[in-house]
């Protein structure tokens, strides 16, 4: 399973590249308003610090106007996956950038048939948004599970599912055991996945009980 990041703070995906562990990062409107900076500029030094997919997402509305935006954004680094909404205008602009070999992220999905349209424009990656489906009161992760069976039936669609959305460490190991193939989350969600008590009591124990030894390896 592939791990990205969402989150358009540079310092914070440097920390986390820096753990040879990330696979690529999202970015969305918001994100980006929230960084304080210009978008083109964050987007390309985003790029140059993973290796993998940066997802940077167009603001307009009509497919012409997002095959421009898409265009320029893809021009930035060979690494950038132009993000999509799922509206029929993106539908028809993905299926053109896909022609033009150029990575797409079909961004908020909130159905298995929003997906299989997607997957049927070509789209690289599929974001369905688990956690604004937990917050209406729905179950994020059986979309998941539907979007997961759905794409299994036809093994020539190639769009991969991106767990968008994800608010703890259970949404990504419930999307591990569906099989999805990538998940993006916050920093903070990333960096919890590490963390158990136990393994901190229990490496505690270890050294102190070392110290008495007075050994050193090295
Ligand atoms: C994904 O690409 C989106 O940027 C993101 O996961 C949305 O998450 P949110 O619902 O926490 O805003």
């Amino acid at each position: 399973m592939k791990f990205f990041v969402d989150t358009a703070e540079v310092s914070e995906i440097e920390e986390l590249a820096a753990t040879g562990l990330l696979d690529g990062v999202t970015t969305n409107p918001s994100l980006i308003a929230k960084s304080g900076r210009p978008m083109l500029e964050v987007v390309r030094e985003i790029c140059g610090l993973v290796d993998g997919p940066v997802s940077a997402e167009v603001t307009a509305t009509d497919a012409e106007a997002m095959l421009a935006e898409g265009r320029r954004l893809a021009d930035l680094a060979p690494n950038v996956c132009v993000k999509l909404p799922l509206t029929w205008d993106g539908l028809k602009a993905c299926r053109q950038l896909t022609r033009e070999n150029i990575q797409v992220n079909v961004t908020l999905c909130f159905s298995a048939v929003q997906a299989l349209l997607a997957a049927k424009a070509g789209a690289t990656f599929i974001s369905p948004f688990v956690g604004r489906l937990d917050d209406i009161g729905q179950d994020g992760m059986q979309l998941i599970a539907d979007i997961c069976e759905v794409y299994a039936q036809y093994p020539m669609l190639e769009t991969e599912v991106l767990v968008a959305s994800v608010r703890h460490p259970v949404h990504l190991l419930h999307a591990a055991k569906l099989g999805a193939d990538v998940a993006t989350l916050p920093p903070q969600v990333l960096k919890k996945l590490v963390e158990h008590p136990l393994t901190d009591k229990g490496l505690a124990g270890f050294l102190a009980d070392w110290k008495k030894t007075g050994q050193s390896i090295l």
